[in-house]
C-alpha cells in the first residue's frame, strides 16, 4: 500500500482514478477511516471482504457525494428519510433504504436494502466528487479495520490494521485524525418511521429536536443485519470494563475532572463528551500497545452522545467481563 500524507487536489484525483481502476483506497471520514472500493465493481468489493477478513453476507455502506445521488441507489424513499438526509448530510448518519438494481447482492449482503451516507470530510467529499466525475456511482466503504477489531481514526492506524493485507497499488489517504471518532448513526428507513440500528453522533435528541420521531420495536423486519450482531465488534485485545474501580497497573480513560487512583495508568483525560468519542478508539489501541491487562473506562453522563459511546464501550467489553 502507498500512504499519501499530503492530500493535494492531484493526489485525490489520482486516488479517484485508482478506485475507478478497481484498486482499494482507504480514506478519512469525520467518523472513522473507511476502506473504499468502486461499489459497482464486484471484484474490487470482494477484495474489501478479504482484506478485512469479513463475512460476505455482511452489507457495506455506499458513500455518495451528495443527496442528489440518493435516488441512483434507493427507491421508495419515505418523506422522513428525505428530511433526515437534508438535515444531517453531509454528516455522521447512514440511511438504510430499499435498494435499486445497481445495489447488487455483493454490496447488500443479499438484503433488499442498501446503506447510504454522505460523509462530512473535505478529502472524502473531494474523492467522491472526482470519482463520480469519472463515471463512478458510489464508493463502498466499511471501517478500515480487520473484522471485529477497533475502527481506525488515523491513517497510521489503518496501516497497522490492514497494511499487511493491502496490495502495493492500494492507497491510504491521510486526512488527519477523524473529528468525531466513532462510526455513523445507522437509521433504518424501510418502515413507516425511522429506527436507529446503531447509535452515533446524530443522536436521538438531534432527531427529536427536528421533530423526527423514531419507531418503537415491532413493526420492522427483524432480520436486518447490522453491527452488534457480532459480540466481538469494536474490540481491542485488552479487556475493557465500564465504570469499575481501576486497580494498580490497569489503564483508565475518564473525563479530565475524574481523579486517577494511585498506580493506575491514565490513558486519556478528555474535557468533553465529544472529546471522549474523539479519543476512545485511540485509547483502545494504546492499551493494546502497552499490553495492559485491563482498561477501565469511566463515563457517567446524560449527554446526547453518551448512548453511542456506551454502545461502543459495551461492545468492546463483551465476552470479556
Ligand atoms: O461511520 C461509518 O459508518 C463508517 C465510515 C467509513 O463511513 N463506516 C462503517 O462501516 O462503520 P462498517 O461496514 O464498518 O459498518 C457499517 C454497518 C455494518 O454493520 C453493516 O452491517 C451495516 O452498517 N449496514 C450496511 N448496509 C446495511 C443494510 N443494507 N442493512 C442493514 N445494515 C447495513
Ligand atoms: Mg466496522
Amino acid at each position: 500500500m502507498e500512504l499519501i500524507s499530503n492530500c493535494t487536489a492531484d493526489a485525490i484525483s489520482n486516488a479517484a482514478k485508482a478506485l475507478k481502476e478497481g484498486h482499494l483506497v482507504a480514506f478519512p471520514t469525520e467518523t472513522v477511516y473507511g476502506l473504499g472500493a468502486d461499489a459497482t465493481n464486484e471484484q474490487a468489493v470482494s477484495r474489501i471482504y478479504s482484506v478485512k477478513g469479513r463475512p460476505t453476507d455482511h452489507p457495506l455502506i455506499v458513500h455518495i457525494s451528495s443527496i442528489n445521488k440518493l435516488e441512483d441507489w434507493a427507491t421508495d424513499i419515505p418523506d422522513y428519510a428525505i428530511k433526515l438526509a437534508k438535515e444531517f448530510w453531509p454528516g455522521p448518519m447512514t440511511l438504510i433504504l430499499p435498494r435499486k438494481d445497481i445495489a447488487k447482492d455483493f454490496i447488500t449482503g443479499g438484503q433488499d436494502s442498501v446503506g447510504l451516507r454522505v460523509p462530512d470530510q473535505p478529502v472524502a467529499l473531494t474523492l467522491l466528487k472526482e470519482f463520480e466525475e469519472l463515471g463512478g456511482q458510489g464508493v463502498a466503504a466499511p471501517s478500515a479495520n480487520r473484522f471485529g477489531a477497533v475502527s481506525p481514526t488515523t491513517a497510521e492506524a489503518v496501516g497497522e490494521e490492514l497494511g499487511e493485507y493491502l496490495d502495493s497499488t492500494d492507497l491510504v489517504l491521510d486526512g488527519g485524525q477523524s473529528l468525531i471518532g466513532i462510526e455513523s448513526t445507522i437509521i433504518d428507513c424501510t418502515g413507516v418511521s425511522p429506527r436507529v440500528l446503531r447509535p452515533g453522533a446524530v443522536s436521538r435528541s438531534n432527531l427529536r429536536n427536528r421533530e423526527i420521531s423514531t419507531s418503537v420495536e415491532g413493526n420492522f423486519n427483524k432480520k436486518i443485519k447490522t453491527s452488534g450482531d457480532f459480540d466481538s465488534h469494536y474490540s481491542p485485545r485488552t479487556k475493557v470494563s465500564l465504570n469499575e474501580i481501576a486497580q494498580k497497573g490497569e489503564g483508565l480513560l475518564a473525563l479530565a475532572e475524574f481523579e486517577t487512583p494511585i498506580g493506575v495508568i491514565r490513558l486519556g483525560s478528555p474535557k468533553t463528551i465529544e472529546d471522549f468519542a474523539h479519543v476512545l478508539y485511540d485509547v483502545f489501541r494504546m492499551a493494546d500497545k502497552l499490553k495492559l491487562n485491563k482498561l477501565n473506562v469511566h463515563i457517567e453522563s446524560d449527554h446526547p452522545l453518551t448512548e453511542a459511546l456506551l454502545d461502543r464501550i459495551k461492545k468492546a467489553s463483551n465476552l470479556k467481563i
